[in-house]
């Protein structure tokens, strides 16, 4: 049974962070109570779900410090079902700030395992390295993802992330398994890209996920509106191939032994997607008691973010 996510590349601009947020907000609008951690100090994530990075006050980064706990940085965001842990600039600092923490590979894991009832799938998007924050993404999680760019040079640095996967998977979290490859950016007028997608199901067989995300203009114009193309222009071609993939992972990673039991109960809050500042934090649900929440109504909290 898989159920959290690292969506990891070193190699920069293949679709991770995009592939993280459709993947995520396309479970979501299936049903699935999903949450996104935004683990790239770049915080793409974070804005392209349309969360303000300036008006984080708990990101992953006061997780890594131990300046909150996991669950007081989770933001509900205006889809329903669907959850981000922030990150933001600070997170530059972490990779430093582990390097002399003691049990530096685990201190993701430590912290935010007990997530794991709360949601259904967890998904999380890594930055383009093989550095601290994606060994730690690696060790909380069940399975690496690789977004793969439909390029010439698509496979190359693969040996290295597969070697990265393998010492994980030996000497940190062996549980670790390969939860797919999913091929963006694909140009279906070229030849090239027919003979990288030859190339890499070869290689990966059927770990490869058979849809394939188109470049899109969509795709690439959606995050300036703070909102993934699922949502954005959901009947766009590189929506619906998102979509299709979402139901391929959701099929995929079944299980019968998934029912969460989660201690929180966030579907009483349910909005409509869009505006993007009706987000609040799980803490504050937690503390108000969902029943009588009223999203928006905590904008002008500490936790709330606001766009
Ligand atoms: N299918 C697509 N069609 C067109 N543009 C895309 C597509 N997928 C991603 N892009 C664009 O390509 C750029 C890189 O994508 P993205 O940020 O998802 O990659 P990344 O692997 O997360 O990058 P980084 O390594 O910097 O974190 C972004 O500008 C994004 O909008
Ligand atoms: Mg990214």
């Amino acid at each position: 049974m898989n159920k959290i996510f690292a969506f990891c590349n070193q190699k920069g601009g293949v679709g991770k962070t995009t592939t993280t947020l459709n993947l995520g907000t396309a479970l979501a609008i299936m049903g699935h109570r999903s949450l996104i951690i935004d683990a790239d100090p770049q915080a793409n994530t974070t804005s392209g779900i349309g969360v303000d990075v300036t008006s984080i006050k708990n990101s992953i980064y006061n997780i890594i410090t131990g300046e909150c706990e996991a669950v007081q940085a989770v933001v509900k965001t205006s889809v329903d079902q669907l959850f981000i842990i922030p990150a933001n600039q600070d997170l530059i600092g972490a990779e430093v700030e582990l390097a002399s923490a003691i049990g530096r590979e685990f201190v993701l894991r430590e912290a935010c395992s007990g997530l794991k009832d709360e949601f259904d799938f967890i998904l999380i998007d890594c930055p383009p390295s093989l550095g601290l924050l994606t060994l730690n993404a690696l060790v909380l999680s069940d399975a690496i993802v690789i977004p793969l760019q439909c390029e010439y040079y698509a496979l190359e640095g693969l040996s290295q992330l597969m070697r990265t996967f393998q010492l994980v998977k030996e000497r940190l979290n062996r549980k670790l398994e390969i939860g797919g490859v999913i091929l963006t950016m694909a140009d279906f007028r070229t030849n090239l890209t027919q003979q990288v997608i030859d190339d890499v199901r070869k290689h990966f067989t059927n770990n490869v996920l058979q849809s394939v995300i188109p470049r899109s203009v969509k795709i690439s114009e959606a995050p300036s509106f703070g909102k993934p193309v699922v949502i954005y222009d959901p009947s766009s071609k590189g929506a619906q191939a998102y979509f299709n993939a979402a139901r391929e992972f959701s099929e995929r990673n079944a299980s019968s032994e998934r029912k969460v039991t989660p201690k929180t109960d966030f579907s009483k809050s349910a909005e409509e997607i869009s505006p993007v500042s009706k987000s609040e934090s799980l803490e504050s649900m937690q503390s108000t008691g969902s029943d009588s929440v009223k999203v928006g109504e905590e904008r002008g909290e500490e936790n709330a973010v606001s766009r």
